[in-house]
């Protein structure tokens, strides 16, 4: 561990992931669902601290009609976010500064300043600094979105994190994060086959611990190996906050607003009744067991009056990005799952696939639904629709168009880059402003439609060359004739099912 990083892990990079909640355009969504004013749509500036690999930034900067910036101390890291960035060409500065050296630093003021993945995993100090940095930096009516490790989900699972340092501290300085995670693991898989009580009696510490012995180390040292892990309540992480003039707004995950959903009749009733946002915030967790939270706080939250409320939803549009067969309309939130009615969700994803999966706002959908549904059903349908994962809510269409061509270079340099590495798997969608999930395969496809050769000679040529398996339902082609057959079903799939929405998302 490094001297100047406060007991954050520097000798293994992190791996590179896509949150969405990151993304302006979500971020903007979520506090318009609560009646709140969103910052703006265009001309802004957006900040993220602590950026890990920089995929999120550099789609969102790619997709958006704002002015981006970032941080993240992590050289390494932050050379390959300033590669993408320079790739695509989108307005983005990528710094390798600590927070503190970054807010010396002259900087605009920011109408977003966004973190996911940081606040547990910092010191007090380094907190302290974000909070006072969202204080100089962040606009009047600008969005502060922070996510972190909760009570009362994870009280269960600390004694766990605390085995891993007890051990890391017997192993003492010089070694690298990756040995002290080896020995970690089989230190307390010695101690956990031994039967303590506390393994089989605490939450799911047995499962968790199974699925981490799993996972990615470079995940495993960013995730449980940094000096801090530090799970805070609700109602702890608001009053920090609050010295920023920031106030709780919204959850970023938008169907977490909806009351009641997933919830128990009598956990209905009783939360009901809570008419203090701020209690119901920290009783909900008890309710839920929550372990991480993603919230959005805003400074000096201004309600939007009725009909601005109502002119912004009639003209907020959403897209399907999923093809309509096989979606399962459940969703696990609250504290059990929800299952939406077939009758009406399977006609709005039928609506929503129309015309190449065009984006329709909620007078479309409205009579292609033949005015069964209001707004305020279609908006729940909606919102809920993004619970499942299968819709986005849209830019403006002027928003998409300026989007298009760092959107597009950004794309070609990811799909590019699918041929030796198999982790960048989102690419950008000028129409929306957030990430879309693109498997491999489909960006090799992407790659080779726009390397001006033939698709299908070139996919083969590319797959051969990185050593990547042809395969079709779990099977291995077993000679270069069944590769090129497999590789034309899979065209002739990506064409049938993908291609249009692709299209239609700004991708292809
Ligand atoms: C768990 S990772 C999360 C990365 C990214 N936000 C994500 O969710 O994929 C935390 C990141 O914060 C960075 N970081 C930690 N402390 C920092 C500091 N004081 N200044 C700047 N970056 C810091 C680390 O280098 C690391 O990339």
């Amino acid at each position: 561990m490094a001297d100047w990083s406060s007991g954050y892990v520097t000798d293994v990079t992190y791996i590179p992931g896509y949150y969405q909640e990151l993304s302006p355009a979500i971020i903007r969504f979520c506090l318009l669902i609560q009646q709140l004013t969103p910052p703006p749509a265009e001309e802004f500036n957006y900040c993220e601290l602590g950026f890990g690999q920089g995929l999120s930034l550099n789609l969102h900067a790619a997709a958006s009609p704002g002015a981006f910036a970032g941080t993240d101390f992590n050289s390494e890291q932050a050379a390959f976010a300033a590669r993408l960035a320079g790739a695509a060409g989108s307005d983005l500065a990528v710094c390798d500064d600590s927070f503190e050296d970054f807010s010396r630093r002259d900087l605009p003021q920011f109408d977003y300043i966004a973190l996911h993945g940081i606040w547990s995993w910092i010191n007090d100090a380094n907190r302290r600094q974000i909070v006072e940095f969202a204080n100089k930096r962040l606009k009047r009516g600008g969005a502060f979105y922070v996510s972190y490790n909760c009570y009362p989900g994870l009280a269960a699972i600390e004694p766990m994190r605390k085995l891993f340092m007890l051990h890391g501290r017997r192993l003492g300085e010089g070694v690298s994060s990756l040995e002290r995670i080896q020995g970690a693991l089989e230190f307390t898989e010695r101690i956990f086959q031994a039967g303590p009580h506390y393994f089989h009696s605490s939450g799911n510490v047995g499962a968790r611990f199974e699925a981490l012995k799993n996972a990615s180390p470079r995940y495993l040292a960013h995730e449980y190996f940094n000096a801090n892990w530090d799970i805070m309540y609700f109602s702890d992480v608001a009053e920090m906050l609050a010295g920023a003039r920031l106030n709780f707004a919204a959850s970023a995950v938008p169907h977490e607003s909806v009351k009641g959903l997933g919830m128990s009749d009598e956990a209905r009733e009783y939360l009901n009744k809570v008419a203090d946002p701020f209690l119901y915030q920290q009783l909900y967790d008890y309710f839920v067991n929550r372990a991480f939270r993603k919230d959005i706080y805003v400074r000096g939250a201004l309600p939007l009056g009725e009909a601005a409320y109502r002119e912004r939803m009639l003209a907020q549009r959403f897209i399907l990005t999923r093809e309509p067969a096989g979606i399962d309309m459940t969703l696990k939130v609250g504290m059990g799952t929800a299952s939406f009615l077939e009758e009406i969700y399977r006609p709005a994803v039928a609506a929503l696939a129309e015309d190449g999966h065009s984006p329709k706002g909620l007078e479309e959908l409205r009579e292609r639904l033949g005015g069964k549904l209001d707004y305020s059903q279609l908006l729940s349908v909606c919102i809920n629709l993004m619970g499942v994962g299968v819709i986005l809510p849209c830019q403006t269409p002027e928003a998409a168009e300026r989007c298009r061509a760092t959107a597009r270079a950004l794309n070609a340099a990811i799909c590019r880059l699918a041929g030796t590495r198999d982790d960048l798997r989102c690419l950008a969608s000028p129409v929306t402003g957030v990430g879309v999930a693109v498997s491999r395969m489909d960006q090799l496809v992407l790659d080779a439609a726009s390397s001006g050769n033939e698709v299908a000679p070139y996919l083969l040529r590319t797959l051969q060359a990185g050593n990547i398996a042809i395969m079709k339902n779990g099977r291995n082609a077993e000679n270069e004739a069944e590769a090129k057959h497999f590789l034309e079903e899979f065209l002739a799939d990506f064409h049938q099912k993908r291609e249009t929405i692709l299209k239609s998302l700004g991708i292809a």
